[in-house]
């Protein structure tokens, strides 16, 4: 997830190492290349590259940089391979502005080809070049530059914000639409950032920027309006008194909390991404017409491929093989030819099980497609064409939001397959949110309840099941608990022998598969089993569980993506209340670049 920093001082200094110290603030979030630019009078300073901050930093010599403004920014790919002029910040035609934005612009490619129709100098396959040329657009129509920036609101779509400064001005303006925003307020300068690490160590003085906001940054004071009408809008700062690490963690005690809680707003972007996209049309066609369709991938991601697999099936009527990575050649290697089409997934996009399989698949012919959370990762490179997962850096080794997006991306593939309406999936990031809130207390008690036992099962069924082996990994990897997923029909052969009372059975419930989860529930209720039922509420649910954990009414697929949730928040609870750390598993990898 990219982040920006943009400062104003009262005086010209070397600013170089301050934006570095900044850029290194922010690097918690993930990135793959960095740039700054120092604005000392009319001259801009603009130095940036791919790589790591301390190096990038060293090579062009940062430190030399000096000015009375200063922007950096740190990029994850997402328009445009990691490279020096795809890194940002970015100028404008003739080089008076500079910009850099955090997030994405999902029109990105409609408006690069109307700037250049325009006459305008576009350098990059970036996005954030974008935003500079917006604003660049009404500048050239005469406007001056905070009506340039309301102007440029309009036509970029997507979730972003972004800090932009021009040459012969003594101001930073940053607008906010989607993508987080905070100012810092402090003696001789004030400051504006993706995210509060930055500002910290500068001030403690804060003012929190809400989406269609823009604030005009002055070395002695702040000013806000609205997009909308260009109205002021007073807003007193607050004073932060949590600590930095409080602070990296966004206020949650562990990455993975924060990341079970950014699912919603990384679905968004996701399907924001998704609708944009010049790819997906290209890739929906070539799955349509595939001989055999693969979806491949290790642990959470191969779950995503097992859900895929439901939705191609369910909603397009495709028939698609889903297969753990390392099992793809031994069982299909010998059948496949170039009419056949794998995707490939994998959050980081470098396990070598993956890379594996891709190379065995590429030599046979096969086209090959990536779903990848890590652009410019060896997957995304060695792939036809990859979709970005756009969910920024995970930091906890169990996968949350990487999970939900995946099978997000596959839900919005399967309807494109089936022709249908995707704005039907813009209700998912809410659902998502209403899902969090409706469980959480019911979650954090049961995780209390069941906490001593060291052998559990999770059931699902049809779109359910992949979420059943779900939320067993998650339970496995940081519980350190016995956890398996199965169908829940398979149950009674074999695994039924271990029931004893209070035995605790989750089953993810499908709106669809009722009766045969009724009859599941009762099966081990009957032999003394605690059996919790995850899914919409239903009568019959409650009448033969033990107990019901509810979440919002939806689509059977829908239904089932958010059943999720609810397991990673019980893995989480298990996890903290036996003294572990979530975010760190012992013996566990976040990428497993080995056989
Ligand atoms: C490791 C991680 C898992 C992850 C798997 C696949 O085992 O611990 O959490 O699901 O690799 O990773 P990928 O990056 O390919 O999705």
């Amino acid at each position: 997830m990219c982040g920006i920093f943009g400062i104003v001082t009262d005086k010209e200094q070397a600013l170089g190492a301050l934006l570095t110290e900044a850029a290194q603030r922010l690097t918690y979030r993930g990135y793959d290349s960095v740039g700054a630019a120092t604005i000392n009078g009319k001259t801009i300073d603009l130095r940036k590259d791919k790589g790591r901050v301390k190096d990038v930093a060293a090579r062009y010599n940062f430190a030399e940089m000096r000015g009375t403004r200063g922007i950096t920014q740190l990029r994850w790919a997402t328009f445009g391979e990691p490279s020096q002029v795809n890194s940002q910040p970015h100028l404008d035609s003739d080089g008076d502005l500079v910009g850099a934005h955090n997030g994405n612009v999902v029109n990105n490619v409609e408006l690069r080809q109307q700037f250049m129709a325009e006459g305008m100098t576009v350098r990059s396959m970036n996005d954030g070049e974008s935003c500079v040329h917006a604003v660049e657009r009404y500048v050239d129509r005469g406007y001056d530059l905070l009506e340039a920036i309301r102007r440029a609101y309009g036509d970029l779509q997507g979730d972003y914000s972004f800090v932009i400064g021009r040459a012969d001005d003594d101001k930073l303006y940053a607008i906010k639409k989607g993508s987080g925003l905070v100012v810092g307020i402090g003696e001789g300068f004030t400051c504006v950032s993706s995210d509060l690490p930055s500002i910290l160590p500068l001030t403690r003085t804060v003012v929190r920027l809400q989406d269609g906001e823009i604030i005009t940054l002055a070395a002695d004071r702040v000013e806000l309006h609205s997009v909308k009408d260009g109205a002021p809008i007073a807003r007193p700062p607050e004073l932060i008194t949590e600590t930095m690490e409080a602070v990296q963690k966004g206020g949650y005690a562990h990455f993975m909390l924060k990341e079970i809680h950014e699912q919603s707003q990384v679905a968004r972007e996701v399907l924001h991404m998704l609708d944009g996209s010049p790819d997906v049309a290209a890739v929906v066609e070539k799955m349509k017409n595939a001989r055999n369709l693969y979806f491949i991938g290790c642990g959470t991601s191969y779950h995503a491929c097992l859900a895929g697999a439901v939705y191609f099936a369910q909603l397009a009527g495709r028939a698609a093989i889903p297969v753990v990575a390392p099992q793809f050649m031994p069982q299909y290697g010998p059948t496949i030819n170039s009419q056949d089409v794998g995707l490939f997934v994998s959050q980081s996009g470098e396990t070598k099980d993956v890379l594996n399989a891709l190379e065995g698949a590429e030599a046979r012919g096969m086209a090959a497609y990536g779903l990848a959370n890590v652009i410019g990762s060896t997957l995304t490179r060695a792939t036809v064409c990859s979709l970005p997962l756009c969910c920024g850096y995970e930091i906890s080794v169990p996968a949350t939001k990487t999970f939900t997006n995946q099978v997000v991306t596959f839900l919005y593939l399967a309807y494109r397959l089936a022709g249908r309406d995707t704005a039907e999936l813009g209700r998912i990031p809410a659902l998502m949110d209403q899902t969090l809130a409706m469980v959480a207390d019911q979650v954090e008690k049961l995780a209390s309840e069941i906490n001593t036992w060291n052998d559990l099962y999770c059931l699902g069924y049809g779109a359910t099941y992949p979420i059943a082996l779900e939320g067993a990994l998650k339970l496995k990897e940081i519980t350190y608990a016995h956890c398996e997923g199965m169908l829940s029909t398979e149950f009674k052969h074999g695994p039924l022998s271990a029931v004893s009372q209070g035995f605790p059975i989750l089953f993810a419930a499908g709106p669809l598969d009722t009766p045969l989860i009724v009859s599941g529930l009762n099966e081990v209720t009957c032999r003394g089993a605690r059996a919790i039922a995850i899914g919409q509420d239903d009568p019959r649910l409650r009448a033969n569980a033990s107990e019901v954990i509810a979440i919002p009414g939806s689509t059977p697929e829908i239904a089932a993506l958010l059943a999720v949730l609810p397991l990673q928040l019980l893995s989480y609870h298990m996890s903290v209340l036996r003294g572990f750390d979530p975010d760190f598993p012992r013996n566990l990898s976040k990428t497993l670049t080995v056989d």
